[in-house]
């Protein structure tokens, strides 16, 4: 299996405010402070891949302002592959205002501006360069049709895929998705798809069954501080978790899904790499941000997690 990683999903610029509380309607309220950074599933899932050292293509959409060329600049400078992100005319770039507490967890707004114009075309011009990647990253923030296009092509195309599928919606279809082989939701996004209750590992596992009785060969369940949880036909096994102090947990999903995939892509250990991916994600929470709060590679080997 080739070691590059493609990932074909989205990009946001995250638009960060710290929040003691959330105001109520009609309420102005002062909030203590705000960043902006570079954010999107996609590329959150890219950039923690490039960190880890992986070799990266993205295909992706952003708009004709101000956010777009920073957008691709950014991917650059992270050595990630460009040549299929592309500028669409007279579109926003996708914004994400993110709220966050003092307990570090977060609330989201998308707005998808330009990664709404990321259409099955877009994965058949890129086609001939994501025949060079061993596995295929993919989310939630593009159309659904375009997702579905992407796992057909891999598939005839003999390409393993991952889906994360979030942010979660009822319209995913489970018969249109059967053919991935890693399937990484967090709870919330698994009862949603399922409409089954995933509060404790065990109502995960049981909801992740369904999807197993679906075709979905590989899920893996991310809990949180509580690690994650993998299901397949073979064996369920739970990757501890790391413990931290969290300031920010935006983006740790994506973490998680970028450091499995640059460790998977080294040598096909599916253990190790969700040892590792849990081990990233967890490290991110200690920093603010998505983006910015993952490490390089060299900041990861150093960690005593
Ligand atoms: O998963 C975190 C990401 O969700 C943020 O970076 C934001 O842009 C939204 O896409």
């Amino acid at each position: 299996m080739s070691a590059r990683i493609g990932v074909i999903g989205s990009n946001m610029v995250d638009l960060v405010t710290t929040i003691d509380r959330m105001p109520r309607i009609g309420e102005t309220l002062e909030a203590p402070a705000f960043s902006i950074g570079n954010g999107g599933k996609g590329a959150n899932q890219a950039a923690a891949a490039a960190k880890l050292g992986a070799d990266v293509l993205m295909v992706s959409r952003v708009g004709d302002d101000v956010f777009g060329a920073d957008t691709i600049a950014n991917m650059q400078r992270l050595g990630i592959d460009t040549r299929h992100v592309h500028v669409v005319p007279g579109a926003s770039s996708g914004v994400a205002p993110i709220f966050v507490d003092a307990n570090g967890d977060n609330s989201i707004l998308i707005i998808k501006g330009a990664n709404d114009h990321l259409l099955p075309d877009g994965v058949d011009e890129a086609a001939a360069d994501l025949l060079d990647c061993g596995l295929i990253v993919l989310q939630l923030e593009i159309p659904l049709e375009t997702v579905y296009h992407a796992i057909d092509w891999a598939h005839a195309a003999g390409k393993r895929v991952l889906l994360n599928p979030a942010p979660a919606t009822q319209a995913l279809s489970l018969e249109r998705i059967a053919h991935v082989d890693f399937f990484m939701p967090n709870q919330t996004e698994l009862s949603i798809l399922t409409g089954l209750p995933t509060s404790s590992a065990r109502e995960a596992e049981a909801a992740a069954r369904v999807l197993l009785d679906r075709g979905i060969g590989t899920i893996v369940v991310t809990l949180g501080a509580d690690g994650a949880l993998l299901v397949t036909a073979d064996e369920v096994s739970l990757i501890p978790p790391v413990k931290v102090v969290a300031r920010d947990t935006s983006g740790a999903g994506d973490a998680f899904i970028g450091a499995f995939a640059a460790h998977y892509v080294q040598d096909n250990d599916l253990h190790a790499a969700l040892r590792q991916a849990t081990r990233y994600a967890a490290d991110s929470v200690t920093r603010p941000g998505t983006q910015k709060a993952f490490a390089t590679a060299e900041e990861f080997s150093r960690l005593a997690l």
